[in-house]
């Protein structure tokens, strides 16, 4: 655990379609169960000025956006969020569950788009210091299954609009990482019906421990 403060830092990933919202909305009540004050969130966003990058970020336009400039979009989204909400937050001892973080960047940027993981790495460093999720949720799915799932509940924005292809990479970036560290990540097999889904996120919930840190 590289996270020192009081709270705990718990992220949930995946391609599209996935079923992040339901399943945060889940692991929010098993922790608020245990006692835990919990602070949801989301990136790109989360904050006022993050939440206008998300924006920017996610709307589909004629110019075509420069890689470099998504990734710094992200990570300057990510400085305000993390540094006026998510700090606070686990300074205080609240429990933040974020739907996406820099996990999200190895894998949209660096695996869909191509970047360069050292310098992903290097921004990660700049941004966050030592700050790394204490947990982190990878909700796995056939990339083609999710998409439908995905575009039966929206319209596309610019990220949904991408190609197989990509997502392919995308999620093959989340498995290796998964894979890589394994003591942080927990793969969710989120093919399954909702209630199998939840069994499995509760089975690791069960095996966690819920006093304060010292
Ligand atoms: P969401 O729709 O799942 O909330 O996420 C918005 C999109 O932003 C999603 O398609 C993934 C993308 N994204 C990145 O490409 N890089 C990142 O670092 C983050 C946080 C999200």
């Amino acid at each position: 655990m590289t996270n020192t403060t009081p709270g705990r830092f718990i992220t949930v990933e995946g391609t599209e379609g996935v079923g992040k919202t339901s399943n945060i909305d889940f692991i929010r009540r098993q922790l608020e169960a245990q006692g835990i004050e919990v602070m949801c969130s989301r990136e790109p966003g989360g904050t006022p000025l993050a939440e206008q990058i998300r924006e920017l970020l996610l709307a589909k336009r004629d110019e075509a956006v420069d890689e470099t400039a998504e990734l710094l979009l992200m990570f300057a989204a990510r400085a305000q969020h993390l540094n006026q909400k998510i700090k606070p937050a686990l300074a205080q001892g609240a429990w933040v569950l974020c739907d996406r973080f820099t996990d999200a960047t190895y894998a949209y940027q660096g695996g869909g788009r191509d970047l360069s993981v050292d310098t992903i790495a290097k921004l990660e460093d700049l941004v966050q210091g030592s700050l790394r999720p204490d947990a982190t949720f990878i909700l796995d799915i056939d990339v083609e299954t999710g998409l439908k799932r995905a575009s039966a509940r929206s319209e596309a924005d610019r990220f949904e609009s991408e190609q197989l292809e990509f997502f392919e990479k995308v999620r093959s970036v989340y498995l290796a990482r998964a894979k890589a560290e394994p003591q942080r990540y927990h793969i969710i097999d989120a093919g399954q019906e909702l209630a199998a889904v939840q069994a499995q996120i509760a089975e690791v919930l069960e095996g966690w421990t819920y006093k304060p840190r010292q």
